[in-house]
């Protein structure tokens, strides 16, 4: 069965079928979801999908766009949610350069990422890291709270990886996972292709990020777990293995990097 690392179903997206959509999973070859939060509201959504479904996971955490929502009110609502039984990390959390222009806004958002961080090594979770147009800053800051956190061996997942071949290697020697998406199927993911190429296939997990980032044939229209078998194969296709045990080490990959 294949694991979910990352999905948004309780997005509006899903409001019309999202009971339907959740019930088929298993037919669709789907075993675990981990449900991710991206701010205060869809954190506590994300518990209650959890609590609902057996399969389902949560994450909870903030997302570096959505950090306006945070205070110590906020961080200690996390701090909470974090100790609920189907948490298994904190995220998605990070830095976001690429909507966010402006030195006082991005210097915002490191302080959040550093507290949510701080806040993942105080409950002994992993983190679900979201990055983009800012690697450097990114692994500073994830450099920085390793140096801090020794103690720390399972750190969590760079999700939706974009960054260079280079940049995941030192990723990985830092313990993280790698997550990959609907965009390894992409005609113009030469960069995430020579990523996935290049890694070992003990370091990726499986992602869609739904409903964002659906996979080719299916680009454009709402993502959903069971668009997965498009990226699984497409990640076989690359690493010249086959699409069960692409599968099958994707899955134990997740399991370890969610304790589940
Ligand atoms: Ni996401």
């Amino acid at each position: 069965m294949i694991f979910e690392t990352h999905a948004h179903y309780e997005d509006k997206k899903f409001d019309e079928d999202r009971e339907e959509m959740i019930h088929s999973l298993r037919e669709d070859g789907i075993g675990t979801v981990v449900n991710v939060g991206s701010d205060l509201k869809t954190s506590e959504a994300s518990i209650a999908l959890a609590k609902k479904y057996p399969d389902v996971y949560a994450a909870v955490g903030v997302h570096p766009s959505d950090v306006d929502c945070l205070d110590e009110e906020g961080m200690n609502r996390l701090r909470q949610w974090a100790s609920e039984e189907k948490v298994v990390a904190i995220g998605e959390i990070g830095l976001d350069y690429y909507w966010d222009k402006e030195s006082d806004v991005q210097k915002n958002q490191r302080d959040w990422f550093r507290r949510q961080l701080l806040l993942a090594a105080e409950v002994d979770l992993p983190v679900i890291i979201h990055s983009r147009d800012a690697a450097e800053d990114t692994m500073k800051i994830l450099k920085e709270f390793q140096e801090s956190h020794r103690e720390i061996t399972q750190p969590g997942v760079i999700h939706c990886y974009s960054y260079s071949p280079e940049m995941a290697k030192e990723f990985i020697k830092m313990g993280y996972y790698i997550g990959v998406g609907g965009v390894v199927t992409f005609k113009n993911a030469k960069k995430l292709v020579e990523t996935v190429k290049t890694i070992p296939l003990s370091k990726i997990v499986v992602e869609t990020d739904c409903p964002y980032m659906a996979p080719e044939p299916h680009r454009g229209e709402r993502n959903a777990s069971r668009y997965l078998p498009y990226v699984i194969e497409k990640i076989g296709q690359i690493k010249e293995v086959s699409k069960e045990e692409v599968e099958q080490v994707t899955a134990e990959n997740a399991r370890k990097l969610y304790r589940l």
